[in-house]
């Protein structure tokens, strides 16, 4: 199992959704999809989707890359958005160049269009992070992000978002405030259970939508690897 070091530069992850759509792992993403599906409703339509976890290396670009292509898959047209501007793999995971990217949209007058990619998987668009920026939480907190966020509902219909953890900066919670659904990842034997409670501590506190948890890694045959919360409604 591959560990997370800290003085590595971060990897491509594994695209097992591409590799064998067969597999039980596979089998989990779709399930996954299919919960995001049940948890949209007319008067709360889930279109657009922060994938983060409390600490490092618990796979959110894992999920969120994985999750991209069930839906892609689906026949839907689907964007990922490389919005961990800190610690960036989506363009090496679909082997993209990163010369442009959410940076460039979010720091200069650059048009969103030119700045998305359609990757080998058919209907699966990518924004990769772009050149590092000094200031990533004051780019996604500024209004340019809102912009964004519009002119994307508009032109994809779902939109999967890779942030940074939660619990070490406060990009997540500021993306997850302005998108209609969060989902925490948490890999077994790694995500420490105070940390996964600060993290919804401070999704709720910007009054984000937490869908559910991920359990990425869990060898559990009858995990689907999917929990609500229950949030109560
Ligand atoms: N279930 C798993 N089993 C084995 N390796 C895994 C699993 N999930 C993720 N990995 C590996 O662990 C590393 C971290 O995964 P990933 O990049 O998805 O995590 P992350 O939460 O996005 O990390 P970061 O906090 O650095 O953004 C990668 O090398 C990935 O391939
Ligand atoms: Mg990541």
């Amino acid at each position: 199992m591959a560990k997370n070091n800290k003085n590595k530069a971060p990897e491509a992850v594994s695209l097992i959704t591409l590799v064998d759509k067969t597999s039980p792992i596979s089998e989990r993403y779709r399930t996954i999809r299919t919960n995001i599906q049940f948890a949209s409703s007319t008067n709360h339509q889930i279109k657009t989707l922060v994938i983060t976890s409390s600490g490092p290396g618990e796979g959110k670009s894992t999920t969120a890359a994985n999750l991209a292509v069930v839906f892609a898959n689906s026949g839907q047209r689907v964007l990922l958005v490389d919005a961990d501007m800190r610690k960036p793999t989506v363009h090496k995971t679909f082997l993209l160049s990163n010369s442009v990217g959410l940076s460039n949209v979010l720091g200069t007058e650059l048009n969103f269009n030119e700045a998305v990619q359609p990757s080998a998987v058919p209907n699966l668009y990518v924004m990769t992070s772009g050149p590092k920026a000094q200031n990533p939480s004051e780019l996604l907190g500024s209004i340019r992000t809102d912009k964004l966020m519009q002119e994307l509902r508009e032109n994809y219909d779902f939109i999967i978002f890779d942030m940074p953890p939660v619990v070490a900066v406060t990009d997540a919670q500021i993306v997850a405030s302005k998108v209609d659904g969060t989902m925490l990842v948490v890999r077994e034997n790694v995500t420490r259970k105070d940390s996964l409670q600060k993290a919804r501590e401070l999704l709720t506190m910007v009054n984000a939508n937490v869908l559910g948890a991920v359990f990425n890694g869990s060898t559990d045959e009858n995990d689907q690897g999917y929990y609500y919360y229950g949030t109560g409604e």
